[in-house]
């Protein structure tokens, strides 16, 4: 296909969908709060009427995939959010993506603003009180330290949530807020 007709294409999605797509890329160690930040995060969008999809460990399964700790599978998952992002779909994933460079490599396939680290920070005390309550599903308690271990902190991301100290509701203001400067109002 040459170039123009490719163009007026990506025009034409745009017009069609009447919104611009973003992936939010969250990330942090088990039980942090990404699967909760991003469900919330997903109905004030809708209520604000744009459309929006999380791709979550249930697509990683359902993929055949079994791990988020796998630099090929974080790869792919990837991929699948550039597919929608390209069709102008808010896009937001909840991987604990431990490694930095898988990180990086997801956002070199974007532009620039097309593309936020969302760095979901928890202490390890916090943590491991919202475990004895039970509160997120983990694997088991060995594995949850031995992964814990491995996760490499995001250096520069855009925006870090430091859910020990922050509530959910002050979370989402703070995301809804940067979404806003980016023209997501
Ligand atoms: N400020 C906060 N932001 C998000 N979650 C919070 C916050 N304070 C407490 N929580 C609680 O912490 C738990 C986080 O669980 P959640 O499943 O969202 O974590 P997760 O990062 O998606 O974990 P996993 O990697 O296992 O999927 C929830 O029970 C949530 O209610
Ligand atoms: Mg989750």
């Amino acid at each position: 296909m040459n170039i123009k007709k490719k163009s007026t294409i990506i025009k034409k999605r745009k017009i069609l969908s009447c919104q611009k797509g973003l992936l939010l890329w969250f990330t942090g160690l088990q039980g942090a709060g990404k699967s909760t930040l991003a469900h919330r995060l997903e109905i004030e969008l809708h209520n604000k009427g744009y459309l929006t999809t999380i791709i979550n460990e249930n697509n990683l399964k359902n993929l055949g995939l079994t791990t988020e700790f796998n630099t090929e599978n974080i790869k792919k998952i990837g991929e699948i959010a550039k597919l929608f992002v390209d069709r102008e779909i808010i896009t937001i994933s909840t991987f604990i993506s431990p490694y930095k460079n898988d990180r990086e490599k997801i956002r070199n396939l974007f532009k620039n603003s097309d593309f936020m680290e969302i760095y979901v920070k928890c202490s390890f005390e916090i943590l491991k009180s919202r475990e004895e309550k039970g509160l997120f599903k983990k694997i088991n308690t060995n594995e949850f330290y031995n992964f814990s271990a491995r996760y490499e902190e995001p250096v520069n991301p855009e925006i870090t949530l430091n859910t020990s100290i922050l509530t959910i509701e002050e979370c989402l203001k703070i995301l809804l807020i940067y979404l806003e400067k980016k023209g997501v109002e």
